[in-house]
């Protein structure tokens, strides 16, 4: 039987998922999210309300880290995401880019990018990496200009382009970028936020970490606030930008400037 053409603009659908660490340790708790094709969806909360946690159910990656879905279900289209394959992912259109910009340090910027591109099927790779590493040195010059330089000589924000650009190497249609500002001078947050704009132009769909909530919420459609393990608050991104937990909590604003606005 000829197999079914993949669906061509999938929606992540996280559906009241619960998600355990080891034996006992719960990091969400019915957690429910949708990201819809080509929208910027922004996740927002304190250190270890389980942002990362969610970003690895749905990338494949939690089991690496003893962690497993409990509950609920995960899909992207037709593909059902159970927290523990990171190829299955890929090959559904879904990139992860870690926290910390973990790029291999002592390897070329060329060879990290190509690394990028493993997890696509054989018959795809060589087209396939030829065209991305086109798309990513035209969102990043400066990678264009240091392709045999080490990884890890590079500045921080120059890591974050790249780690960002290797991820387009798999050409996903689902980028999952977790906290991409973190530790960079405003000017360069600038710039990470308009490389996301412009990637996510091109039709790709952005599930955005931040600490950062201003960034994330001036780029995203639809924002969710996650605390301790559970949904706190969703909705449109203008919309929680302007209730008063996440101007306070989450915007740096104190009860003063909300008084005086
Ligand atoms: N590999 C792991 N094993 C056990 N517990 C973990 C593991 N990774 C995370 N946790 C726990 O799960 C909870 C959620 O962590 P997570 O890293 O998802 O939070 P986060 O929102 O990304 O925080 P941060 O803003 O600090 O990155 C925390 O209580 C954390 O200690
Ligand atoms: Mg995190």
């Amino acid at each position: 039987m000829p197999e079914a053409p993949p669906d061509s603009s999938p929606t992540l659908r996280v559906e009241t998922v619960d998600v355990t660490y080891g034996r006992a340790l719960s990091a969400l708790r019915s957690v429910s999210l949708t990201v819809p094709p080509a929208t910027v969806v922004a996740l927002l909360g304190a250190n270890g309300a389980g942002k990362t946690t969610l970003l690895r159910a749905v990338s494949g990656t939690l089991r690496l880290h003893r962690g497993a879905i409990t509950a609920g279900t995960i899909r992207y289209g037709d593909t059902v995401l159970d927290g523990g394959d990171p190829v299955a992912a890929v090959r559904a259109g879904v990139v992860q880019v870690p926290e910390g910009r973990r790029v291999f340090a002592g390897l070329s910027v060329d060879e990290n990018l190509r690394s990028g591109g493993l997890g696509l099927s054989r018959r795809t790779r060589t087209a396939q990496i030829q065209e991305s590493r086109d798309r990513v040195f035209t969102l990043f010059p400066r990678l264009a200009e240091r392709t045999h330089q080490a990884a890890g000589l590079l500045s921080g924000g120059e890591q974050q382009m790249l780690a960002i650009g290797r991820a387009l190497m798999a050409a996903p249609r689902l980028l999952l970028l977790d906290e991409p500002s973190l530790g960079l001078a405003p000017q360069m947050v600038q710039r990470i936020a308009e490389v996301i704009r412009e990637i996510n132009a091109q039709g790709t769909a952005v599930l955005l970490v931040e600490q950062n909530a201003g960034m994330a919420l001036s780029l995203a459609d639809h924002a969710h606030v996650l605390e301790v393990g559970e949904t706190r608050l969703e909705g449109p991104a203008g919309e929680l930008a302007r209730t008063d937990a996440v101007r306070r909590l989450y915007l740096g604003e104190s009860a003063e400037d909300q008084g005086a606005a």
